[in-house]
C-alpha cells in the first residue's frame, strides 16, 4: 500500500500579514514580538540554534543591489531561510521599498516546506524589536528624547518599537533626502509625539540633544559615517542598524571607540557592522549576553552604548513563527500542495506515470 505523504504549505502574502496586523493591532504584535525575541535570546544556545553566515549576490546592474539568504535552524525543530533584497534606489526609481524579503520555513524532520511568507513588514518589525530589546537594557530610564538619522522604512519601526519599552517625549530627525525627512512626521503621526526635522548640517545639534539615537540610513559602502562626532549626553544609547555590509559605516570611529559596542551577532558584525571598524578587543557583550545577564549590564545605562544591529536570522525565525501561529489562530492565509509525493518515494516518475 503506497502512503500519501503530500503536505500543504501555508502561504502568507503581504495582504494576509496586513490583515493579521489589522486584527491584532500593531502595538500588540510588536509587544508580543519583543517578548518572544527576548525569550529566544534568553534561552539562546549556539549548540541548538545554528545561523551560518549569510551569503548573497552584490551587483551594480540592472541596479545597485544585493540579494542575500539568511538561514537559521533550531536543532530538532524547524529551519527558516529569509531571502532579502536591498536596492536602495527602489523607493525613488520604482516606488518599492529598499528592503524586500520572503521567508521559507522548513520541517527539519523531512525537509518539506511548511510555510512561505512575505517578510518585508516582518523584517521592519523584527529590526525594530531587536532595537527595543537593546534599548530596554541600555537606555537611560525615564522619558526619552529620540533622534533618528535616515527616515526611511526602518525608521518607522525603530521609533515605534522604542516607544513600546520607554516613553518617548520628543523626536528629532534628519535625512539627506528632504522629501523623506518631511514625510516622516506623517508616517509616525499615530505615535502623537512632537517631531522636529533638522537639516543634515544640524547633525551635531541633534546628537547633543537626544538620549537615544537610531541611525537607519541607506549610506553607501565607503560613504560613511553619516554624522560628525560631537558632544552628546554621557548616557547616549545608539541603535546603529544601517551598517550591515562590508564597508558600510554610520558612526564616526572615535564615537565607536569610546562606546560600549554591543553586536547582535558578533561573527557577522565583525565583517558587516560597526564592529568591523574597531579592534576586536573593543567589542563588548552581544545581545544574547545582555539579555541573559541583564542586571549586570544595566549600569551601562549611564555611559555611551551602541547596539551594532546587522540583522540576525534568528530574529527572522522568531517573527515568521509568530505570524504563522497568528495566521493559524485567525484562519488567515492560504495553503498550497506544492510538494505532493503521493506515490513510490523511490520513483521520481511515479507522479507522471498513469
Ligand atoms: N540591521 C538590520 O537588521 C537591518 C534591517 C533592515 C535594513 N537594514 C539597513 O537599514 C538601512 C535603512 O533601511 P530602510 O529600509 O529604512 O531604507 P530606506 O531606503 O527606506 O531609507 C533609508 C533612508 O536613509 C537616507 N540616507 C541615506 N544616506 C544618508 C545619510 N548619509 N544621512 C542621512 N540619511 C541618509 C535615505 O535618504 C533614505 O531616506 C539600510 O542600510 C538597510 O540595509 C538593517
Amino acid at each position: 500500500m503506497k502512503k500519501d505523504v503530500s503536505r500543504t504549505t501555508a502561504v502568507l502574502t503581504a495582504e494576509d500579514i496586513a490583515t493579521i496586523v489589522g486584527l491584532r493591532g500593531v502595538e500588540h504584535i510588536l509587544d508580543e514580538l519583543i517578548d518572544r525575541l527576548r525569550d529566544a535570546l534568553l534561552t539562546f544556545d549556539p549548540d541548538r540554534v545554528h545561523s551560518p553566515a549569510r551569503a548573497g549576490f552584490q551587483y551594480e546592474e540592472p541596479e545597485v543591489g544585493l540579494l542575500e539568504w539568511m538561514p537559521a535552524m533550531e536543532l530538532g525543530r524547524v529551519a527558516a531561510v529569509k531571502t532579502v533584497g536591498y536596492h536602495p534606489r527602489n523607493p525613488t526609481r520604482k516606488g518599492l521599498p529598499s528592503v524586500m524579503a520572503t521567508t521559507s520555513v522548513y520541517d527539519t524532520a523531512t525537509g518539506q516546506l511548511l510555510a512561505l511568507l512575505d517578510a518585508t513588514l516582518l523584517t521592519a518589525l523584527r529590526t525594530g524589536a531587536a532595537s527595543a530589546v537593546a534599548t530596554d537594557i541600555l537606555a537611560v530610564d525615564g522619558p526619552l528624547s529620540v533622534g533618528v538619522i535616515g527616515c526611511g522604512a526602518q525608521a518607522v519601526t525603530q521609533l515605534h518599537a522604542i516607544s513600546r519599552v520607554r516613553p518617548v517625549e520628543r523626536v528629532t530627525v534628519l535625512d539627506t533626502d528632504p522629501v523623506v525627512a518631511a514625510s516622516y512626521n506623517r508616517r509616525v503621526a499615530f505615535l502623537d509625539r512632537p517631531t522636529t526635522v533638522v537639516n543634515p548640517e544640524g547633525d551635531t545639534r541633534l546628537l547633543a540633544d537626544v538620549d537615544v539615537l537610531c541611525t537607519c540610513t541607506s549610506v553607501d559602502v565607503g560613504k560613511g559615517p553619516v554624522l560628525r562626532d560631537g558632544e552628546h549626553r554621557p548616557w547616549l544609547h545608539v541603535n546603529a542598524i544601517g551598517a550591515d555590509f562590508p564597508g558600510k559605516q554610520e558612526l564616526p570611529l572615535p564615537m565607536l571607540e569610546r562606546a560600549v559596542l554591543c553586536p547582535d551577532l558578533p561573527s557577522q558584525c565583525r565583517v558587516e557592522g560597526e564592529s568591523q571598524w574597531v579592534q576586536p578587543d573593543r567589542i563588548g557583550p552581544d545581545l544574547a549576553t545582555l539579555v541573559k545577564h541583564r542586571s549586570s549590564y544595566e549600569p551601562y545605562r549611564s555611559v555611551l552604548t551602541v547596539f551594532d544591529s546587522t540583522g540576525w536570522a534568528l530574529e527572522d525565525l522568531v517573527v515568521a513563527e509568530l505570524f504563522i501561529e497568528l495566521a493559524s489562530r485567525e484562519g488567515i492565509g492560504s495553503t498550497v500542495t506544492l510538494q505532493r509525493t503521493a506515490t513510490d518515494p523511490f520513483d521520481p516518475y511515479a507522479l507522471i506515470t498513469p
